[in-house]
């Protein structure tokens, strides 16, 4: 999955591409995450992105030239994979980002993200260059690089072996269609508050079932004992 961002600010993609489960997925070549500063096909020495409006409304437009020059990130990719890489324009005007559109994006071969910055863009960008405009929720942020982090952070989900589990990724909430149930890890009770015997007992049923081994050194409560006798354990001293 190939990810192409144009954008005035390439280096806070590095939040994303140098941390955590994305940075992994980088760095294993599972995907790509180039951002091209949008300044580099600008013409005049100061690197101008922006102009007024026509017709005088507050605030800059984002010029139309660089931004289509820009679009060049995808020289060197087939006409057959051009065709079904989505280009998304973020924007607080956009269509909201569900998991509905996430699947979509995470099925194509790479997505192109434009952010969006000042008052909006030149209306030609969006008629002649874009295919999804995108917001993040209902509110206004100062420009659209966070909202991309978070389409690119939503769809590595789901390319194959960025996550761990696969089972994980199609099971959460959401995708699911119900919640998640509440989680819990050791200590079975933690400053006065346990977690619920039914996990408990499910989860050393599964251990007697699969790995009974494990019972001789696991550190068993008296319950647990008890309720591991009632399911036939014979390492039971009780
Ligand atoms: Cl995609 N951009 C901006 N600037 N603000 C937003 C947004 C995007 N999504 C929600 N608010």
């Amino acid at each position: 999955m190939r990810f192409h961002i144009l954008t005035l600010f390439p280096d806070a993609f590095r939040i994303l591409t140098e941390y955590s489960i994305i940075g992994r997925a980088v760095e294993r070549g599972l995907i790509s995450v180039e951002a091209t500063d949008i300044r580099q096909f600008t013409s005049d020495r100061h690197g101008t992105a922006d102009d007024y409006q026509f017709g005088g409304g507050p605030g800059m437009v984002m010029k139309p030239e660089p931004v289509f020059a820009a679009d060049a990130v995808l020289a060197g990719t087939s006409l057959a994979e051009r065709e079904h890489t989505p280009v998304v324009l973020t924007s607080p005007q956009g269509r909201l980002l569900n998991q509905q559109l996430v699947d979509e994006f995470a099925a194509a071969p790479g997505v192109v993200i434009i952010c969006g910055h000042y008052a909006g863009v030149d209306e030609r960008i969006r008629t002649g260059l874009i295919t999804h405009e995108v917001s993040i929720g209902d509110y206004v942020l100062t420009g659209g690089e966070l909202a991309a982090m978070v389409i690119i952070d939503a769809v590595c989900r789901f390319v194959p072996d960025v996550v761990g589990s696969e089972e994980n990724v199609r099971e959460d909430s959401i995708t699911s269609g119900v919640l998640q149930h509440p989680l819990y890890t050791r200590p079975a009770e933690f400053r006065g508050m346990p977690a619920p015997e039914v996990l408990r007992s499910k989860s050393l049923e599964r251990t007697l079932r699969h790995r009974p081994d494990l019972l001789e050194t696991a550190p068993l409560t008296n319950s647990d004992r008890v309720y591991l006798a009632e399911l036939g354990w014979d390492g039971s001293d009780v």
